[in-house]
């Protein structure tokens, strides 16, 4: 135990969860589904665009009062207000988080010291239609004249997984002029194989870096720019192939990139908060302009249902309490995120670096020790590729995993019977891990295949599913640029909610800060001709000096 505990854990709202859920021990889901034939329509609630059946979850009405009452008496309201307002909720670097400005219409003034920062939002968004208009109608072409048919965009974490999912979801918004390739890791294959794809006279590269202080992107892009310059470019074509979008205009600057071609970022704009501002520049140029300000409006619908639902009905603040729910009652430790569509399939891997670099905490707001778990592991895949992989331990291991169930009505490819074939994948997947399958019932299904009784006795224990695992299900219409900006903005308070329950400052990340330090000092040591002088520990010491054995340094 700390020494000076949190106070959360000590709060009567939480005993009586504590409460509650034992008294949810003695009761199957199944058996409230029996009890209650009005079940799924109560628990269904809709807004933005998307609607969230949240019947499949261990819950009652008392356990729905109750964890509102205790995200009451978290100031849920007033916290969110403060968010929605531009008060300064990122406590540990003294800021706002006003990525809700980034996709607000333009209709009122946000002030964060003095500077209307909508109308900077709204001035920048015309500068990138400017820009994506030139490129899409070739009245902005590379230096031999050519339009662009590539787009290279250097940048990682925020500044990569956004645009990176948002891209793919909407292909079928694609103008069909421009390719986008994305290149992030440090590991050269990436921008290698990216180059050997392009040709520099038709080619943009965007570098994406809010800091431009980021070893993976500045390394990258320094490969990119001699690329350029040894195929055919030239140090005065520089300004016409490379575009930056930073808040360090500066540091662009120094990298060799024209000030009039540096997109501006904010320090009110947290990294992984950014895909809806100029860093949704290679979404922008892929779906041209219009779309993207539909992506924008999609997720300020969602800002406003987060702002004016009343609680029990309101989408992040449920998700999130449920969240809660099994994280800290049910010693839940991941959560999975199964989009059954093969478009949104980069969805975990944006929520994985938006729920877990910002709820993955150990100490309150004010910096005291926490006595309760925070952030879950968020993993998942696209269905129905993960029911012949990891959905068996969903189902059978021993461990609770509660799963989203994220499924749009209509598909944008009807072929044969596929979608009816991936709704009832969809179905069966969250049924199984409600209902599951009791020995009684894998007896007799295994009477009915023939078995003997021996036979049968044997073989029914491995076919009992346990069931009673939760499971939320989000439908949309269809993938679109509304309903994917609503559902990422969803996801995006869905985790602000956890954070303020858990009392974390939930838009920092000084946690990924050290390795990026102590790779600072390693890398010399990898490099150098000295004999070696220590990196602080004998295993690292022993795999350098295999690193510099192998590469001949
Ligand atoms: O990995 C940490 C992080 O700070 C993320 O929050 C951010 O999105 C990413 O690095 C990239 O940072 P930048 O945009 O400054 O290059």
């Amino acid at each position: 135990m700390p020494e000076h505990p949190a106070v959360l854990t000590s709060k009567p709202e939480w005993q009586a969860l504590n409460e509650r859920r034992d008294k949810l021990r003695s009761i199957t889901m199944r058996e409230l589904f029996t009890q209650d034939p009005d079940r799924a329509s109560r628990y269904f609630i809709e807004g933005a665009g998307l609607a969230l059946d949240f019947s499949k979850n261990l819950l009652t009405d008392e356990t729905l009062t109750e964890l509102m009452t205790l995200a009451h008496s978290c100031r849920l309201e007033e916290r969110r207000d403060e968010l929605l307002s531009g008060a300064r909720v990122n406590v540990t670097e003294n800021r706002p988080a006003l990525h809700t400005a980034l996709r607000h219409p333009g209709n009122e003034s946000i002030l964060v010291d003095g500077v209307d920062v909508v109308a900077e939002v709204q001035q920048t968004l015309n500068r990138m239609e400017a820009f994506v208009d030139g490129v899409l109608d070739t009245s902005r072409t590379g230096f031999s004249g050519k339009a662009f048919t590539d787009v290279v965009s250097i940048g990682i974490g925020g500044s990569y997984l956004g645009p990176k999912l948002v891209g793919e979801s909407l292909q079928p918004f694609w103008q069909g002029s421009i390719r986008c390739h994305y290149v992030a890791n440090i590991d050269g294959t990436d921008i290698c194989e990216t180059l050997r794809q392009v040709n520099p006279e038709t080619t943009l590269f965007l570098i994406q870096s809010k800091s431009f202080r980021t070893q993976e992107t500045l390394e990258n892009s320094k490969v990119a720019r001699q690329w350029f310059l040894d195929n055919g470019g030239d140090e005065a074509s520089i300004a016409r192939h490379f575009m930056a979008v930073t808040a360090n205009v500066p540091a662009a600057e120094d990298f060799g990139i024209d000030a009039d071609n540096v997109f501006p970022m904010w320090d009110w704009v947290g990294g992984r908060y950014s895909l809806w501002s100029a860093i949704g520049l290679p979404v922008a140029l892929t779906i041209g302009m219009e779309n993207f300000r539909a992506l924008l409006a999609g997720a300020h619908a969602m800002d406003r249902h987060f702002g004016e639902a009343p609680l029990e009905r309101n989408l992040p603040v449920v998700m999130g309490l449920l969240s809660v729910w099994y994280n800290n009652f049910w010693d839940a430790e991941t959560h999975a995120i199964l989009p059954y569509d093969h478009y949104l399939r980069s969805l975990p891997d944006h929520l994985q670096q938006l729920d877990m670099e910002s709820n993955g905490k150990s100490v309150t707001e004010s910096g005291q020790p926490l006595d309760y778990q925070t952030g879950p592991v968020l993993w998942g895949g696209v269905g129905s590729n993960g029911q012949h992989a990891y959905h068996q331990l969903i189902h059978q291991g021993t461990r609770l995993i509660p799963a989203d169930f994220i499924i749009p009505l209509k598909t944008h490819n009807p072929v044969a019977t596929h979608h009816a074939d991936l709704f009832a994948n969809c179905l069966s997947q969250s049924r199984a891990m409600m209902a599951g399958k009791t020995l009684a019932e894998a007896r007799a299904e295994l009477a009915t295949e023939g078995l003997d009784e021996k036979a049968v006795e044997a073989l029914a224990p491995h076919k009992v599913i346990p069931g009673n695992k939760p499971s939320n299900t989000l439908i949309m219409e269809k993938v679109a640029p509304e309903t994917v900006g609503a559902l990422i903005a969803l996801y995006e308070h869905r985790t602000f909610v956890q954070g303020v329950i858990w009392d974390v400052d939930s838009f920092d990340q000084w946690g990924v800060e050290l390795g990026k330090q102590l790779g600072k000092g390693i890398l010399p040591k990898l490099l150098s001709q000295d004999a070696i002088s220590t990196a602080g520990d004998s295993s690292t010491d022993q795999l350098i000096r295999k690193f510099r054995s192998a590469n001949g340094l």
